[in-house]
């Protein structure tokens, strides 16, 4: 229905009135159905200020008004997601589907590839989940708002790429999607974070008392820092380096891309952490900031655990002592990002991911992407 389309309407002390430019003459009426009842009561038209916006308890700015932006963080993330679009299906798998199929990969070798399916495959699903279900409707602001709905796409991409995987190279369904019940190193990962999404889920669950905004900050940190800033790093560790030996290139490919894309989840959650911080000082208490470290001293027990579960006995340059030191290096790097002090002051054994993840200094991928979709954008209909 269109809406006064040539009618300008203000608001005049809380009763809906048409300016005196526009105001009919007395035998022209104003057909009822072009000035909507939307509201019972007052109806605030004021233009928005955007200091008045919050991330959270929002209660003077709706959640339908992007501009003015006030956190240009939020819409910087978003435009690097979108510059970082690919699909899974626009990676060849010929070369995955030779390897798997040919004696090259030991058992322990195929083993971690299994494993980190069957960790992946789900564990997106369950980050995906919470952001629709959980944060969503949580965080009170338009432009992380906008970002949310582009982080909810790129995990259904990611949840795809494992569907795509598992067809490709032929692989049980069920044994895959089945790991997070039947593996314990995963199950536990899994419950660890399921539980947060749970309590979010609580009917009289709200961000306005003290422990609710503490209990949201909990499930950020557990899902931002811990799920995506933590319990996926071993597993990219473990596929690229395949890839690093030029075996499973595909896989190793799509990593690549969801590598890069979880850094700006991360950025994001990184970002919007800080912020509620910064906004609720008061919910950053001494006992909270404890509760907190000591969540990510028990997610790296986890992860180490989860770690040594795909490399038994190890396989070429990689064990389970090794990433006792990867975890902890990388649960330092997040702690310190949320204005924690680090807890391990252990070495980056594996080095080479710093240069795996920035991406542009060896592979051009998302500069093609770009431009073709570009081209497919402006398609011709002659
Ligand atoms: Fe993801
Ligand atoms: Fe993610």
């Amino acid at each position: 229905m269109s809406i006064c389309s040539d009618t300008q309407l203000f608001h005049d002390g809380g009763t809906m009135v048409i300016s005196d430019t526009k105001k009919p003459k007395a035998d022209e009426r104003v057909p009822q159905a072009v000035i909507p009842d939307l509201h019972d009561g007052q109806v605030d038209t004021g233009r928005i200020d955007a200091d008045a916006k919050r991330l959270v308890n929002c209660a003077k700015v709706d959640v339908n008004q992007l501009m003015p932006i006030k956190y240009k963080w939020a819409w910087e993330h978003y435009l690097n997601g979108c510059a970082n679009h690919w699909m899974p299906t626009e990676v060849p798998m010929t070369k995955d589907i030779e390897i798997w199929r040919s004696d090259k990969l030991t058992p322990d070798e195929r083993l971690v590839i299994m494993r980190n399916l069957g960790f992946f495959s789900t564990a997106e699903s369950l980050v995906g989940n919470n952001l629709v279900l959980a944060i969503f409707k949580h965080v009170t602001n338009a432009e992380c708002r906008q970002y949310l709905l582009r982080q909810a796409f790129e995990e259904a991409i990611h949840t795809h790429t494992f569907l795509y995987v598992v067809e490709s190279l032929g692989l049980s369904e069920g044994e895959v999607f089945n790991m997070y019940h039947e593996i314990p190193a995963i199950a536990k990962k899994d419950k660890f974070e399921m539980e947060l999404t749970t309590e979010i889920l609580d009917p009289d669950f709200s961000t306005e008392s003290f422990a609710g905004a503490q209990g949201f900050l909990k499930n950020l940190i557990g899902y931002y820092i811990i799920m995506e800033g933590i319990f996926f790093y071993s597993g990219f560790v473990m596929v690229l380096s395949f890839h690093r030996r030029n075996l499973m290139t595909g896989i190793g490919e799509q990593f690549q891309y969801i590598l890069r894309d979880e850094t700006i989840h991360l950025n994001f959650g990184i970002d919007l952490i800080n912020g509620i911080k910064a906004e609720n000082p008061e919910i950053w208490t001494e006992e909270f900031q404890q509760q907190m470290i000591d969540r990510v001293k028990q997610a790296v027990e986890l992860e180490i655990a989860y770690a040594k579960d795909c490399l038994p006995r190890g396989i070429l340059g990689l064990n389970g002592d090794l990433f006792r030191d990867y975890v902890q290096h990388v649960a330092d790097r997040r702690l310190e990002r949320i204005g924690l002090p680090v807890q391990y002051g252990s070495k980056n054994p594996f080095p080479w991911m710093s240069e795996t993840m920035d991406l542009s200094k060896e592979k051009n991928f998302f500069e093609t992407r770009v431009t073709e979709y570009q081209s497919s954008g402006a398609l011709s209909w002659d």
